[in-house]
C-alpha cells in the first residue's frame, strides 16, 4: 500500500517511519525545506529513542522517502494522512485548525484516484466532517472518504507504543474506508491488537476523553499527595494501595510536579473549550487544568521552605528540565514555572539535562548549563530533582551531599527516600506527598 503522510512533526514522522516498517511505501511531505533537507540526509529533527535507526533502515529498503511536493507524495497513494500541528490558539484556548484545513484543500487539488483522507492530528469533534466538506467544495470530482485515526503515542516510547498499541481507533463512514484502514494496520491486527471501529465523532472524542482522563488521574494523585503531606501519609503507599484495585489500575498514579508536554495541557484546554461551545461545561477538566497550575506553584513553595523562605543569593542545582525523560521537549514543562521562580527570586541556578539544553537555553534565561550532575551540585545550597532521567535515578547521593554547601535535596519525582537522604548526609530531604 502506498501512503502519503502530511507533516513531519512528532506524530507524522513516527507514524510514517512505523508504517514503512510495516512494509508500506510511505512518502512524508512537509512545507519546511530545512526539515525535508535534514530528513533526506538521514537526520532526525526530534529526539526519540530508536527513531533514527528505524528511519535509516526503511529509507535504505526504498520504502520511505521525504519531499516538499504534495503532488509527488500523493501519486498512487491510497491513504493520505494529515498529521500537522494543532496548537492551542492564542486567546481562546481552541485548537488552531488552520494547518489541517490548508492540508485538506491541497489534498483536494491533488487527488486523482480514490483515497482515504485520514486525520491523525488531534482535532475537535466535527473536524473530520469539515475536512470532508472542504475537499468536496474545493474539488467536486474528488473520489475519497475521510477517516479519523487518533494517535496515543507517548514521547520517549513512541515506537513501542506504535508497534504495540493498547488499541487502534478508527472512525469511518464506509466499509471501503474501513478496508483501507485495516490493510494499513494489518501487521498489528494479525498480532491481535484490538481495533475500535467507530464513527467519526466518537473517534475524535476518544482522543480527548483519553487524554483528559489521564491528566485527571495524575492531578487526582497530586492533590492526594498534598493532603498526604498534611496528615502524615505517604502517597507512594497510597498509590500502590489504590492502584492494585483493577478498576483503578496502577498506571499514571505517580505524584510529581504536575503534568506537562505537548498533549495533556493542550488537549485538556481544547476539551474545556469544546464543552463551553456546546453549553456543556467540562467542569472536571476545567478543575484539573487549574489544579495542575496550583501543583506547579506548590512545588515553588516547597523549594522556598527548603531555602528558609528566600531564594536570594542561594545556589541551586536543577536536575532535569524537560517535561519528562527521554525527550528534548520542553512544552509546558513544570520547569518553565519553577526555574524562573528561582531565578526571579535571586537564586544562582545551574541546570543539568541530557537533552533539554537545545530548547531550554532560550526558554530558561539566566541559568548556567552544566553537563554533569555532580559538577552542578558542587557548592550549592539545594539540589532539585525535577525530571526523572535514568541517570538521576541512581545518583551517588553521598558524593553529592558531601560537596554541597548546605546538603538539601528536593526530590520532586519521589525517586529516593528519607532513609537514602539521611544515610547520604543530607540535612534536609523533601519529596512529594510523603
Ligand atoms: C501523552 C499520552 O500518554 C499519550 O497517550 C498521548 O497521545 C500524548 O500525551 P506524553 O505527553 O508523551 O503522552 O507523556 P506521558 O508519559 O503521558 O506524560 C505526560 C505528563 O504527565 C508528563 O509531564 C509526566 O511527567 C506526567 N506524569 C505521568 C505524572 O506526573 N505522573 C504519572 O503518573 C504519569
Amino acid at each position: 500500500m502506498r501512503i502519503a503522510m502530511i507533516g513531519t512533526g512528532y506524530v507524522g514522522l513516527v507514524s510514517g517511519v512505523c508504517f514503512s516498517d510495516f512494509g508500506h511505501d510511505v512518502v512524508c511531505v512537509d512545507k519546511n525545506p530545512e526539515k525535508i533537507e535534514k530528513l533526506k540526509k538521514g537526520e532526525v529533527p526530534i529526539y526519540e529513542p530508536g527513531l533514527d535507526q528505524l528511519m535509516a533502515k526503511n529509507v535504505e529498503a526504498g520504502r520511505l522517502s521525504f519531499t516538499l511536493d504534495l503532488q509527488e507524495a500523493m501519486e498512487g497513494a491510497e491513504a493520505v494522512f494529515i498529521a500537522v500541528g494543532t496548537p492551542t490558539r492564542r486567546g481562546d484556548g481552541h485548537a488552531d485548525l488552520t494547518y489541517v484545513y490548508a492540508a485538506a484543500e491541497e489534498i483536494a487539488h491533488n487527488i486523482k484516484d480514490y483515497a482515504v483522507v485520514v486525520t491523525k492530528s488531534t482535532v475537535p469533534v466535527g473536524t473530520n466532517r469539515e475536512v470532508e466538506r472542504v475537499i468536496r467544495q474545493t474539488n467536486a470530482n474528488a473520489d475519497f472518504d475521510v477517516a479519523s485515526n487518533p494517535e496515543f503515542l507517548r514521547e520517549g516510547a513512541a515506537i513501542d507504543d506504535f508497534m504495540r498499541p493498547d488499541r487502534v481507533v478508527v472512525g469511518v463512514q464506509t466499509d471501503r474506508a474501513a478496508d483501507v484502514m485495516s490493510e494499513i494496520y494489518r501487521p498489528l491486527f494479525l498480532r491481535d491488537f484490538p481495533i475500535v471501529r467507530t464513527d467519526l465523532e466518537s473517534a475524535e472524542m476518544i482522543k480527548y476523553a483519553a487524554n483528559a482522563f489521564l491528566a485527571t488521574k495524575i492531578t487526582f494523585i497530586n492533590e492526594i499527595a498534598a493532603l498526604c503531606e498534611r496528615v502524615g501519609a505517604d502517597v507512594k503507599e497510597v498509590s500502590r494501595g489504590i492502584g492494585l484495585d483493577g478498576r483503578i489500575g496502577n498506571k499514571f498514579l505517580h505524584a510529581g510536579p504536575g503534568y506537562g508536554g505537548s498533549c495533556f495541557p493542550k488537549d485538556t484546554k481544547a476539551l474545556a473549550r469544546i464543552g463551553q461551545d456546546h453549553a456543556c461545561p467540562m467542569e472536571i477538566t476545567e478543575t484539573v487544568i487549574a489544579v495542575n497550575e496550583a501543583v506547579k506553584r506548590r512545588m515553588v513553595d516547597k523549594l522556598l521552605d527548603l531555602c528558609d523562605g528566600s531564594f536570594n543569593g542561594k545556589k541551586i542545582a536543577v536536575l532535569g528540565v524537560t517535561f519528562k525523560p527521554n525527550t528534548d521537549d520542553m512544552r509546558d514543562a513544570p520547569s518553565l514555572t519553577i526555574v524562573p521562580a528561582l531565578v526571579g527570586g535571586g537564586a544562582h541556578v545551574s541546570v543539568v539535562d541530557p537533552q533539554g539544553k537545545h530548547e531550554g537555553e532560550a526558554l530558561l534565561p539566566g541559568v548556567t548549563w552544566i553537563e554533569d550532575a555532580y559538577d552542578a551540585a558542587q557548592g550549592t545550597d539545594l539540589v532539585v530533582l525535577l525530571t526523572e532521567w535514568n541517570e538521576f535515578r541512581a545518583l551517588d547521593l553521598k558524593r553529592i551531599a558531601s560537596n554541597m554547601a548546605h546538603p538539601r535535596l528536593a526530590d520532586l519525582r519521589n525517586i529516593y527516600s528519607d532513609d537514602d537522604a539521611e544515610k547520604a548526609g543530607f540535612e534536609q530531604y523533601s519529596a512529594v506527598g510523603r
